[in-house]
């Protein structure tokens, strides 16, 4: 076992504005009399604001619905998801995280962010995380989402790091299997715990800790 950086995931596994995604879908739904709940949620983890969308329309009956309107429909959730993110402040993310931040990169590891979200990096400013991080690769970056490993391997290259030196925690499974897809050792976290296809399997962040103590990265 050998890896030399990490590439975390920001949405439910920084911080949990997976809630607010939530929420901001729920709104436009309900008001569009689509029924939207926990099931649907689960398959929006990763994915782009855009084919969220697409996923949440499935269960819509009323008329087809063009192009130009989707493009409103998703700005208009985003709208209402920047309302909570502006709410966000460096009390959101847990001292277990930062802790484990601040000693994985004491142990000589390179640390980066892979999000689908194109709202990383205001994320990253509210929170006061952006100086944990020796990269960031984010939804402004790319131009196909998970499960395709783009952002992923995006980070790998500003890290200067190959793949297979890199170990990604991810908490949806499109994520996980992004990775995969990039070649990468992956850590299934929160919402993705028990995906079978995962190389481990973490029980707590700081677990973490105990993960990369194996870790040949000195
Ligand atoms: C991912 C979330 O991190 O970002 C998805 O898990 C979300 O649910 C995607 O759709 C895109 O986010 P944004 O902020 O660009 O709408
Ligand atoms: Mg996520």
């Amino acid at each position: 076992m050998d890896a030399q950086a990490v590439i975390f995931d920001l949405d439910g596994v920084l911080v949990h504005t997976d809630r607010f995604h939530y929420l901001a879908w729920k709104e436009l739904s309900d008001e569009m009399g689509i029924r939207f709940d926990e099931e649907v949620n689960e398959r929006l983890r990763g994915v782009s604001r855009m084919q969220s969308l697409e996923i949440i329309l499935e269960r819509y009956e009323g008329a087809p619905i063009s192009m130009e309107e989707k493009e409103k429909l998703a700005e208009k959730k985003n709208s209402i998801y920047r309302q909570y993110l502006s709410g966000m402040t460096p009390k959101d993310v847990s001292d277990e995280v930062r802790d484990t931040l601040k000693k994985l990169r004491e142990r000589g590891l390179l640390l980066a962010v892979g999000s689908s979200s194109k709202n990383a990096g205001f994320i990253l400013e509210k929170t006061g995380l952006s100086g944990y991080f020796d990269a960031v690769s984010d939804g402004t970056m790319i131009t196909r989402t998970k499960p395709d490993p783009e952002v992923f391997l995006i980070a790998a290259q500003l890290l200067h790091t190959p793949p297979e030196k890199c170990l990604v925690v991810e908490d949806a499974d499109a994520g996980i299997e992004a990775g995969r897809a990039g070649g990468m050792l992956t850590a299934a976290y929160g919402a993705a715990k028990g995906n079978k296809n995962a190389d481990y399997n973490l029980e707590s962040f700081s677990g973490l800790l105990i993960l990369t103590d194996a870790f040949n990265c000195r």
